[in-house]
């Protein structure tokens, strides 16, 4: 299965067939990132972060979630150093595909990165 999950990992971050993929369904295209406070609403504050750190989602809303976390990197910061923005926010991600490739303890690392206060100390405007 892992094997299965990596490939459309890959689909995902390449923005191709992602539609066809484990059933998600919404079809956009690789350089049209939803806005950052939406994200933040759906899957940050939304619960879906907490969900998936704790192995709670499932396959389709990992996958729903990593997604959200590509559209969160691909963006600039609103505030801040847009390099230490694409390795804090860049950090984030890769923990959120470890926990969809399957990887042992990467839930853990997904709730150390996702850090709200850190991040927004550093790049959210007042
Ligand atoms: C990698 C950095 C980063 C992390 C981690 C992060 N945020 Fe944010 N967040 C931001 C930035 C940047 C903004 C400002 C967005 C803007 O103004 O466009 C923001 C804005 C928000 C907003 C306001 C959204 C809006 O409508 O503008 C909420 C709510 C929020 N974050 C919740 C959270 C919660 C809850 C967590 C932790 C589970 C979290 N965020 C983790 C970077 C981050």
């Amino acid at each position: 299965m892992s094997r299965i999950y990596a490939f459309g990992l890959v689909f995902v971050a390449l923005g191709l067939t992602s539609a066809t993929f484990a059933g998600w369904t919404e079809t956009r295209t690789a350089d049209e990132p939803k806005p950052l406070g939406e994200i933040m609403e759906k899957a940050m504050k939304g619960g879906l972060a907490k969900k998936v750190a704790s192995g709670k989602a499932d396959d389709k809303e990992k996958l729903e979630f990593l997604d959200m976390m590509i559209d969160m990197v691909s963006h600039d910061p609103p505030k801040g150093d847009a390099t230490q923005w694409k390795m804090m926010a860049g950090t984030v991600m890769m923990d959120a595909a470890k926990v969809v490739v399957g990887r042992e303890g990467a839930g853990e690392a997904l709730a150390k990165s996702m850090n709200c206060k850190a991040c927004h100390d550093i790049f959210k405007p007042e």
